[in-house]
């Protein structure tokens, strides 16, 4: 992995060669309990015999159709059964292969949006300090983390900004909710207009910080931003790559 040293690891290289349900084991037959889930991707368990099932009959019908030129039955299907499980009006989807490629579509959907619409001037991205939204070039200038994971693959894309985080256990405003009136979230608007409400294109924040500490916005926050974003015309993009698909108890 491109952000730890490849030295260490080869020293002593963990080489799986198997996994069920939420045991992994290695090549010398050692197991270990799976806690992360890999990470959060196998959270219904390893080796899910429904699971290899569908993959196996889906490889008999159509192993791939290109979406350039058509769609196939089942990717229909599927996206009619999620829009019955996502909330509201969100039925639009776009199926990607992995976390950083689902948010630098939203950004370019954002982009797109704002060309489309009558104000092509909106281009900016901002985003939170301690946030992950994934190891690409231009998630990872979204990414708001310092060190290994981001500071070595600079310099990034142009017009990423970023606010300090609703991390109250260690408040980058040095204030205590809720006396500080969530100014983290208020800092969004400032933001907003002095960088100029015409340049910003999206806001991405992950609901529940994962990657950069577990942050959980105390119950004013959300709001907050929703009313601030709607106010300047930017899109607000929740990356739920962690949090969604159930993760969080609901
Ligand atoms: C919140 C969030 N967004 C995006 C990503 C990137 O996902 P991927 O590693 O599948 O590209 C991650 C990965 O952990 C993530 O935690």
């Amino acid at each position: 992995i491109e952000f730890q040293q490849m030295k260490s690891f080869c020293e002593k290289p963990c080489i799986i060669a198997s996994a069920k349900g939420i045991y992994l084991t290695d090549v010398y037959g050692k197991r270990y309990l799976d806690g992360l889930s890999g990470i959060y991707v196998a959270n219904i368990g390893h080796g899910n015999e429904q699971v290899i099932e569908a993959i196996r009959k889906q490889q008999e019908r159509a192993f791939f159709v290109a979406p350039l030129h058509a769609v196939a039955d089942i990717t229909i299907r599927y996206a009619k059964r999620l829009s019955e499980i996502t909330p509201g009006p969100l039925n639009t989807l776009k199926l990607v292969s992995g976390g950083s490629e689902a948010t630098e579509t939203a950004i370019k959907f954002a982009r797109q949006y704002h060309r489309q619409s009558g104000s092509p001037a909106k281009y900016k991205v901002l985003s939170l300090y301690k946030g992950y939204h994934g190891a690409t070039l231009g998630a990872l200038s979204a990414t708001g983390l310092a060190g290994s994971r981001k500071s070595v693959f600079g310099p990034f894309l142009e017009g990423f900004l970023h606010l300090p985080p609703p991390t109250c256990f260690t408040c980058p405003y040095s204030l205590s909710y809720p006396s500080c009136d969530a100014l983290c979230a208020r800092m969004l608007d400032y933001l907003i207009v002095n960088e100029g409400p015409e340049s910003v294109a999206a806001v991405m924040i992950e609901p529940i910080g994962n990657t950069g500490g577990i942050v959980t916005p105390p119950p004013q926050y959300l709001p907050i931003i929703r009313e601030t974003c709607t106010k300047h015309n930017v899109i607000l993009v929740f990356d739920e790559i962690i949090t969604g698909m159930g993760r969080t108890g609901n």
